[in-house]
């Protein structure tokens, strides 16, 4: 079977600058649903959130917008402005776990009100121009509202289902329920993307063996620690040597677009941070050397603390598990 690769939308991480990155120095990556923009009255978006989907900048890694709100109105004016665009798919996002967007009855906080998620789904899909898909979780309080809402899905003319098999309220926590995905997967009558801790080569083959009617899998966290595993799914394999180098290479011109772009090292380091909060499982101890980077706020700081990490190894073995 040939597989896709999916990258996970994942605000303040994946947005046009990463995917631009990532497409330059690695491959296996086929397509990426952009960080969530949300509909605004009118169908209005932030700048900022409508800038990173713009066709004309978009030309190294494909990218279907991912929208959100609660306004089937405002959400089918924001799709068919994204169509008009370039983008015939766009993506709804209902599995965000935060609290304050889900008591907005935002992302996954809908998921428990499903005659209110029937009737969105009703208005928003006759209205689009184009073709509308989904990223869910299994519930906003328990794995069983995915009973009641599988019928729903069913139900419209969707382009696919991305599924992370964990509840809202589980935020990252615990493990992706691979046993009650497994029961309902038969259930689902459209094309599922599998999303949830998708980690290494080895658990990439132990779920497609256990799920050999997927072909699409999303990875998201683990694409910053792990950003062979693209490739490797799809039969490339790396020297511990030429790990280092291209995880260097990756890290420099992040780094150094962020530079370009952000105004000060206060903001270039905080941001920075937030990229090794994933990256530095890249390496062996990254925990314990990333300590001292997190109270950083200067540039030669910054830049000594990251010698110290790549002065180490990468952590191939944490990834075989
Ligand atoms: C920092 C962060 C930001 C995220 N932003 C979004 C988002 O904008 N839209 C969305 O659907 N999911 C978002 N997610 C969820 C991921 O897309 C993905 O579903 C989740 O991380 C599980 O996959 P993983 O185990 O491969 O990371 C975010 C996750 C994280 C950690």
């Amino acid at each position: 079977m040939t597989h896709r690769i999916w990258l996970a939308p994942m605000q303040g991480y994946t947005e046009l600058l990463f995917r631009d990155v990532y497409a330059e120095i690695f491959s296996g990556v086929d397509i990426a649903i952009s960080p969530f923009i949300s509909a605004l009255p009118e169908g209005r978006a932030k700048d900022r959130e409508w800038n990173d989907v713009l066709p004309d900048d978009n030309t190294k890694m494909p990218v279907i917008p991912q929208i959100m709100g609660n306004v089937a109105e405002d959400l089918a004016l924001l799709a068919n402005r994204l169509y008009d665009l370039g983008h015939p798919v766009v993506n709804i996002n209902l599995g965000c776990p935060y609290k304050m967007v889900a008591k907005k009855k935002k992302g996954s906080g809908i998921l428990c009100f499903p005659d209110e998620l029937d009737a969105l789904l009703e208005t928003l899909v006759s209205r689009m121009k184009g073709r509308l898909s989904i990223k869910t979780r299994l519930g906003r309080h328990t794995r069983e509202e995915f009973h009641t809402l599988i019928p729903i899905y069913n139900r419209y003319p969707l382009e696919d289902l991305t599924v992370h098999p964990r509840t809202g309220i589980q935020m990252y926590t615990g493990e992706p329920d691979l046993a009650f995905f497994e029961e309902v997967l038969p259930e689902i009558r459209h094309r599922v993307i599998y999303n949830g801790d998708l980690w290494s080569l080895t658990r990439f083959e132990a779920l497609s063996n256990r799920f050999p009617s997927i072909s699409d899998w999303m990875i998201g966290r683990w694409i910053l620690p792990n950003p062979f595993l693209p490739a490797e799914i799809k039969g490339a394999r790396f020297e511990e040597e030429e790990k280092l180098l291209l995880l260097k290479r990756f890290h420099d011109a992040i780094y150094e677009r962020q530079v370009e772009r952000l105004d000060g090292p206060g903001h270039v380091t905080s941001v920075m941070k937030a990229f090794w909060v994933y990256f530095k499982d890249a390496f062996e101890h990254g925990d314990r050397l990333f300590k001292p980077l997190r109270r950083i706020s200067d540039i030669d700081s910054y830049e000594a603390a990251v010698a110290q990490l790549f002065a180490g190894k990468p952590a191939v073995a944490d990834f075989n598990v």
